[in-house]
């Protein structure tokens, strides 16, 4: 059986003290770091930009997941690029030229991802998913951490899991994963977890980290 990637999402941590929270991220067995790029247009939020990512990035090793709700990402995707992303992922409801898109980011050697809101279909994305490394099934309304998860989201990952075939991407799910949460996720056959308010709460970075997993202590 696979293991459950778990990808800590930034946006959750105390902002004065962002090298503390990477290294909480990197001492807690969590492979990936999940940044939350919010523009104030697509997502009623604001969060952070590059600049934060470059300065980040020299601090740890693990897999930088940047999740862009923004408008208009083809002007941004380079700088994002640039800044130490490994995978770059747009919304399906932000673009019209998702396909091109997914181009550009590849050529910039990085790995394309399309994250769908709760509204959005999975059958939106269908013909693009042999030129994906990643779908991220939004669970909850994106543009806040702390959200609870909504249930039907779930079955769109139980549909992707089963349309993957020979293809090669991972499905993430981000909002409202919690101890709880997460059983049911790994049972709809999910590869990451995206975890804020859940992880940045608990005083034991590694034992949440396993509880996500699933893993028995
Ligand atoms: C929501 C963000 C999420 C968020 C998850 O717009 O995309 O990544 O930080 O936070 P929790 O796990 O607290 O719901
Ligand atoms: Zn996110």
């Amino acid at each position: 059986m696979n293991k459950t990637i778990i990808a800590p999402s930034v946006l959750a941590a105390d902002f004065s003290n962002l090298q503390a929270a990477i290294a909480d991220i990197d001492a807690s067995g969590a492979e990936w770091i999940h940044l939350d790029v919010m523009d104030g247009h697509f997502v009623p939020n604001l969060s952070f930009g590059p600049k934060m990512i470059r300065d980040l990035k020299p601090h740890s090793s693990l897999i930088f997941d940047v999740h862009l709700m923004i408008n208009n990402p083809e002007e941004m995707i380079p700088l994002y690029a640039e800044a130490g992303a490994d995978y770059i992922t747009i919304h399906a409801e932000a673009a019209t030229h998702l396909h091109r898109l997914l181009y550009q980011i590849r050529d910039l050697g990085k790995k394309p991802g399309i994250s769908i809101v709760p509204s959005t279909p999975v059958s939106f994305i269908e013909h693009l998913l042999p030129m994906l490394d990643l779908v991220l099934v939004m669970t909850v309304n994106p543009g806040y951490g702390g959200q609870p998860l909504i249930p039907f989201c779930l079955d769109k990952v139980k549909s992707l899991a089963k349309m993957r075939r020979d293809n090669k991407f991972l499905i993430s799910v981000d909002g409202g994963i919690n101890e709880k949460t997460a059983c049911i996720a790994r049972e709809a056959r999910v590869d990451v977890l995206v975890t804020g308010e859940t992880f940045f709460r608990a005083p034991d970075k590694k034992n949440i980290v396993s509880i996500l997993k699933g893993i028995e202590k």
